[in-house]
Parts: structure tokens; C-alpha cells; sequence
């Protein structure tokens, strides 16, 4: 009998880690994908948060994940944060790190460590508007459309090579909030495609 294309319950799952600093939207967007088999033969083995009290946290120990804070306070300077956050990730042993929301910049040291094998995701069509508050800078700027970007992360600002964008219209009367939501829904399936895409060793960076 055929093998067929179901998984291989001995195959080894590609091993997701989670970097988020708020609510986790993208990361229970990523769990959900994982969990349906939409993200094939994955599994998330850290969600890493240097925030507390961070939304996203709480929403992965109810899932039952492994979940750590490792609060940016307790450490005296950023250099300390990250061996920390790097020791951490060595002992999760991922395959790929995903940065969903992690709201501190990354030193060149903590990229070179994981270059080709980290993704972030940002909230307008790079390379138009990297950095903060890009949907209102989306709106004052008179765009007509706007959307989400995911791409992997380099030594810049949101400037590493794209995996996928998707798109939305920018509609008469939109507001930072309304503009938001409307990428956020975008945000949810691209996240998971571009995951999907990247271990399946296809990224199509542009
Ligand atoms: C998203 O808009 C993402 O594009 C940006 O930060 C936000 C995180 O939202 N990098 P959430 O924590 O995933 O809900």
C-alpha cells in the first residue's frame, strides 16, 4: 500500500519559536495554523515575551505551550536581555523564530545568529513605511492601499528580503483603528503561509 501524503508520525516536526512583547494575535493566528495542519508537521516550542504582563503569554499558557517572560527590567542593559533571550532560544532549539509583535530592536550579533531562519511580520507594504506607526503614516501620506509584509529580518529596520505581502484598499473615511484591523485580518493568514512557505525551504524572497 501507498504511503500516501500523510505525515510521518516519525518525522521530525519543524520547531517554531514565538517572539511577542503584547496582545499575540499573530501568535494564536500561528497556533491555530499549526494546530489545523495549515502550518504541515510544526509544532511552537517557545513563546518568548520580555514583557510580563504581555497578552500574548497568557494566551499560550492556555494553549498549554511552553511560555517564558524574560522581562526586559530585570536585565541593566539591552546586551544582557539578549544573551539571555539567545540562551533561551538555544535550549528551545527551533528551526525558525518568529517575531509577532516583539516590540525591541534586534542587535546585529542576535541576527547573525539566526539570519535565514528569523521572520517578522510589519504592518504596511514594504519597503514603504518600515519602523512604527505606519498605518497612520499610510494614511497621512494619501495612499490608496496599504497591507502587511513578511519577510526576514536583517541588520535594518524591517529591511530584510520579503517572503510575501498581502494587500488591502485604503476606503474613504478609514481611520488608523479601521485602516489596523483591516491589515490585522490580512496579517492573520499571511503569517502562517509565509511560515508554511519558508520550511518548506521555498521562500520566494523579491
Ligand atoms: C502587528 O500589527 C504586527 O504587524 C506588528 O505588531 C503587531 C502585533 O500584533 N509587528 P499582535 O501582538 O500579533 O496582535
Amino acid at each position: 500500500m501507498s504511503g500516501g501524503s500523510a505525515p510521518n508520525p516519525k518525522t521530525p516536526k519543524s520547531r517554531l519559536a514565538i517572539l511577542l512583547s503584547g496582545r499575540g494575535s499573530n501568535f494564536e493566528a500561528i497556533a491555530d495554523a499549526v494546530a489545523v495542519g495549515a502550518i504541515p508537521s510544526a509544532e511552537i516550542v517557545a513563546v518568548l515575551s520580555d514583557v510580563p504582563g504581555a497578552a500574548g503569554l497568557s494566551r499560550a499558557r492556555q494553549r498549554g505551550l511552553p511560555a517564558l517572560a524574560v522581562d526586559r527590567k530585570s536585565y541593566p542593559d539591552r546586551r544582557a536581555h539578549e544573551a539571555e533571550m539567545l540562551r533561551q532560544l538555544d535550549l528551545a532549539r527551533p528551526d525558525l523564530v518568529c517575531l509577532a509583535g516583539y516590540m525591541r530592536l534586534l542587535s546585529p550579533g542576535f541576527v547573525g545568529r539566526w539570519r535565514g531562519r528569523i521572520l517578522n511580520i510589519h504592518p504596511a507594504l514594504l519597503p514603504k513605511f518600515p519602523g512604527l506607526d505606519v498605518q497612520r503614516r499610510a494614511l497621512e501620506a494619501g495612499e490608496k492601499e496599504s497591507g502587511c509584509t513578511v519577510h526576514f529580518v536583517d541588520e535594518g529596520t524591517d529591511s530584510g528580503p520579503i517572503v510575501l505581502q498581502r494587500r488591502v484598499p485604503i476606503l474613504p473615511g478609514d481611520t488608523e483603528e479601521s485602516l489596523s484591523a483591516r491589515i490585522l485580518e490580512q496579517e492573520h493568514q499571511a503569517y502562517p503561509e509565509a511560515i508554511a512557505r519558508v520550511l518548506q525551504g521555498l521562500p520566494r524572497p523579491r
